[in-house]
């Protein structure tokens, strides 16, 4: 397997805890203002799984890798032991990349393009989602021995992202009739899976949808299915001070009273519970318009345009509903002022805070934004030319150790010392 692998980025290696904030200290005094960078904290993603694990043993998270399909993240999950949710062929060949074998990926994509579909199957990828009788069709075609997971809709009323206009078949209406379909094209149903959207807030929906498939169980089983996985989907909290204890609660709960037999298979699809927290971006002010009130020559509104905006990583402004809170990274005394906040390019669109009070910012002033791990970073775009933030990757020396044990990194591996770091380069680090 192999572990980090991308050329022109860098892994560092701390003593101590990986503490952003002194790091992002250090980058800033050293880095040009031009250019947006991400610190991201390996620890809080291993801290992450580890919680997990804590916190719902039953349950093996499938990392969505839509979510952030940074190189780091997957291999560090991967070292981990985490299995993977993957969408399309791309996100497949990516993880089967990193040495993953197949059975730790579920094609959770209830739409697949036929050759996608053909590349899963060609490299063993078997166990996928659906939710119509076309897939069902297409699948018994070009996948006959897939190991099918029917996706049921269950919607949270409060998400930030509801999928259930798009995906999930009624579980009470449509879920029999594609047992049954299934049934007649001698398909074989493993499972049932739900996503009770993106961004949940409304924890009690994961009872109710675990219900609906423990009585999906009961049905297909008299068309003499005996199913073994549940996929709970995601949905689940990632960023910095939330916790997934009270739904941890109310997922333990519902599968000791649905599914006490413990040879069933729980599985989810967690994305931005692992990366939120891990990614921090640091912008900065490149150019200010200082606007006077017309009448009194007053200061009405500043202006800022950062070097980072709604193409790039505030994407996730349009397409997460995130509403990213601006830090300041250099104490700024005095009077605030009405100010709005954009991104580089010429788009008017490209507004990342409409209304906030702020001190006076100058040219050159870094501004921090924290929790942009999630939905950011592979949908970003280098438009009008703007390029995307670099990522600097940092992990503790014990967190290092722990995942070198799980997957042995060579000597020739570290390279370019950076201060009294020890500074590794992804490229050629094959692991056991
Ligand atoms: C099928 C599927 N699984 C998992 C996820 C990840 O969801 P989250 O980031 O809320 O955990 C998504 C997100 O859209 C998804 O569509």
């Amino acid at each position: 397997m192999k572990f980090f692998e991308r050329d022109n980025e860098l892994i560092q290696i701390v003593d101590g805890l990986v503490n952003v904030p002194a790091l992002t200290n250090k980058l800033t005094n050293q880095l040009s203002t031009e250019e947006p960078f991400y610190v991201m904290d390996i620890d809080e993603i291993v801290r992450k799984h580890q919680n997990w694990i804590e916190k719902m043993p039953r349950v093996v998270p499938h990392y969505a890798v839509k979510c952030n399909d940074n190189d780091v993240v997957c291999a560090t999950l991967a070292a981990l032991g985490a299995s993977f949710d993957c969408a399309s062929k791309g996100e497949i060949s990516k993880i089967l990349g990193f040495g993953v074998s197949p059975d730790r990926i579920i094609f959770a994509n209830p739409m697949k393009p036929s050759s996608h579909l053909r590349y899963a199957d060609a490299n063993n990828v078997k166990t996928m989602t659906f939710d119509s009788d076309v897939e069902l069709h297409k699948i018994k075609t070009i996948s006959p021995d897939a190991k099918l997971v029917l996706r049921i809709r269950c919607e949270a009323e409060k998400a930030l992202c509801p999928l259930g206009k798009k995906f999930g078949c009624d579980p009470e209406e449509e879920a029999p009739r594609l047992i049954k379909i299934a049934r007649s094209l001698n398909l074989e149903i493993v499972g049932i899976s739900f996503h009770v959207g993106s961004g949940c807030a409304d924890f009690p929906i994961y009872f109710k949808a675990i219900s609906y498939a423990r009585d999906l169980f009961d049905y297909a089983k008299t068309f003499g299915y005996e199913m073994n996985l549940l996929d709970i989907g995601g949905g689940f909290p990632g960023e910095k001070g939330t916790i997934i204890d009270e739904v941890a609660m109310i997922v333990n709960s519902a599968l000791d009273k649905f599914f006490p037999d413990k040879s069933i298979r729980i599985i989810s699809e967690p994305g931005r519970y692992y990366v939120s927290a891990a990614f921090t971006l640091i912008t900065a002010v490149q150019s200010k318009r200082v606007c006077l009130d017309p009448k009194t020559r007053a200061i009405d509104r500043m202006m800022y345009y950062l070097n980072d905006g709604v193409y790039a990583s505030f994407n996730c402004i349009l397409y997460d509903h995130q509403m990213p809170k601006p830090v300041l990274l250099r104490q700024h005394d005095g009077k605030k002022y009405n100010s709005t906040i954009w991104g580089p390019t010429c788009d008017a669109l490209d507004q990342l805070v409409e209304n906030i009070q702020l001190p006076e910012l100058h040219i050159d002033d870094w501004v921090m934004f924290e929790n942009m791990g999630a939905y950011t970073i592979p949908v970003a775009s280098p438009f009008n030319g703007f390029p995307l933030p670099k990522v600097y990757c940092y992990i503790s020396k014990d967190t290092w150790e722990m995942l070198n044990d799980l997957c042995p990194v060579n000597e020739s591996s570290f390279c370019f010392p950076v201060g009294n770091e020890i500074t590794m380069n992804y490229e050629d680090i094959a692991c056991a």
